[in-house]
């Protein structure tokens, strides 16, 4: 494999995958869910739920497939789903999205942001300033793209980042400012202070914000805030969600864009000739989704906080020390106290010694920064309340 020529190499390479004799490893999810399905351990390491989503949703794309959606959709999304997007952003954000220009169905939040970041970098000068930990796909899809990613670190235990940090690191070469709010790896929520700096930043050096909300609606105490809605920035900010999370429809893959319709426009450019259109069945099940009940919103997150609650209280027994995420599915915990100097090696021996999987916080971070993180590793809360309760009773017995 390490002999075939292509830019397929610059992900391997930007995602950390290249062992040192050249060979790609696995990443480490793939790792430590299959230690799980070896060991028989819990798997609280990726990070998708065990449950389905509201049954209504679930029903219209059975009823979708029966009636015959099985044929390409239309190249921006069906007009169903390109409503119930807009309608979404206006009643939870009071943002005003023009459904046929400034929304773009995607396959998951995942393409958008690959067709976001392979529109917006030009050559090998354009940097993508992120927040680091950050999610795997943000470095290989940089790396893909040619451009350098500049890294601001989050640290523990509140992770918000460091504002003169935040300033040093965007210049006039940012291209684009990405932001994960809700974040993962940690649960963080961004203040409103790092928000405005943001925006604030990206007017002075003429930088595109994109933003990944895929955790919007699982947050635990102040309703969440897109940087979209902050004055200036919606015409250089592009949204990116998807319905994985919220409906537990990880599988599904049906993720947006919003923004002001040039920036749409040029997602959609590149977004057309990676997979033109997907989902059609499952479009209209998402707009059903959107167009549920406050009470559903309310009840996922309160769900998921009863969750992470638990899971808190599990690792706290077993002598870890705890960052209370205020939203996401994940909760990072420290493990120095239980002598853990390499994160990787904790999780490995994870599954044996207590019967759990989760993965090291080193996996989303560059390899020079892993010394800050080689303590810390993540939980994944979203799985149904026994199975948090017996991963939590195997922590505490094993301490
Ligand atoms: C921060 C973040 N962004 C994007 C995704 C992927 O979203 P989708 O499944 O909609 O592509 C995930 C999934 O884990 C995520 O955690």
């Amino acid at each position: 494999m390490r002999d075939i020529p292509g830019a397929w190499r610059r992900t391997a390479v930007g995602a950390g995958l290249v062992a040192a004799d050249g060979s790609i490893r696995p990443t480490i999810f793939a790792e430590m869910s299959a230690l799980a399905a070896r060991t028989g351990a819990i798997n609280l390491g990726q990070g998708f739920p065990d449950e389905d989503g509201p049954a209504a949703v679930l029903e219209v794309a059975r009823e979708a497939i029966a009636g015959g959606a099985n044929q390409y959709p239309p190249g921006r999304g069906i007009p169903d789903l390109l409503g119930a997007i807009a309608e979404h952003q206006e009643r939870f954000y009071g943002l005003h999205v023009d459904p046929d220009r400034d929304v773009l169905v995607t396959a998951g939040a995942t393409e958008a942001l690959a067709a976001a970041l392979l529109a917006l970098l030009e050559d090998a000068d354009d940097e993508v300033v992120v927040f680091e930990p950050y999610y795997d796909s943000y470095a290989a899809v940089a790396a893909l793209a040619g451009a350098r990613l500049v890294p601001v670190r989050l640290r523990w235990p509140d992770f918000q980042p460091d504002l003169d940090e935040l300033r040093a690191a965007v210049s006039d070469r940012t291209r684009i400012i990405l932001v994960n709010d809700p974040h993962n790896p940690t649960g963080a929520v961004f203040s409103p202070e790092v928000r405005a700096e943001v925006v604030r930043l990206a007017e002075r050096h003429d930088a595109v914000i994109v933003t990944d909300e895929v955790y919007e609606h699982l947050v635990f105490d102040e309703p969440h805030v897109p940087i979209a809605t902050l004055p200036g920035a919606w015409e250089r900010t592009l949204t990116i969600s998807s319905g994985g999370k919220t409906f537990s429809t990880t599988g599904w893959k049906i993720g947006w864009a919003c923004g002001p319709a040039p920036l749409v426009d040029a997602v959609l450019a590149v977004k057309q000739f990676l997979t033109y259109v997907n989902g059609s069945p499952f479009q209209p099940a998402i707009a059903t989704g959107l167009r549920l009940g406050d009470d559903f919103f309310r009840g996922i997150a309160q769900t998921l906080r009863t969750k992470r609650d638990l899971l808190g209280a599990g690792l706290r027994a077993a002598g870890l020390v705890v960052s209370t995420p205020a939203g996401s599915y994940f909760t990072v915990a420290d493990a120095a106290a239980l002598g853990a100097t390499d994160a990787a090696e904790f999780c490995r021996a994870l599954p044996e010694r207590a019967g759990v999987v989760a993965i090291p916080l080193t996996a989303f971070t560059t390899p020079a920064h892993r010394d800050d993180y080689r303590s810390l590793v993540r939980f994944a809360a979203c799985k149904r309340v026994d199975v948090l309760e017996e991963a939590a009773s195997r922590l505490a017995h094993w301490a």
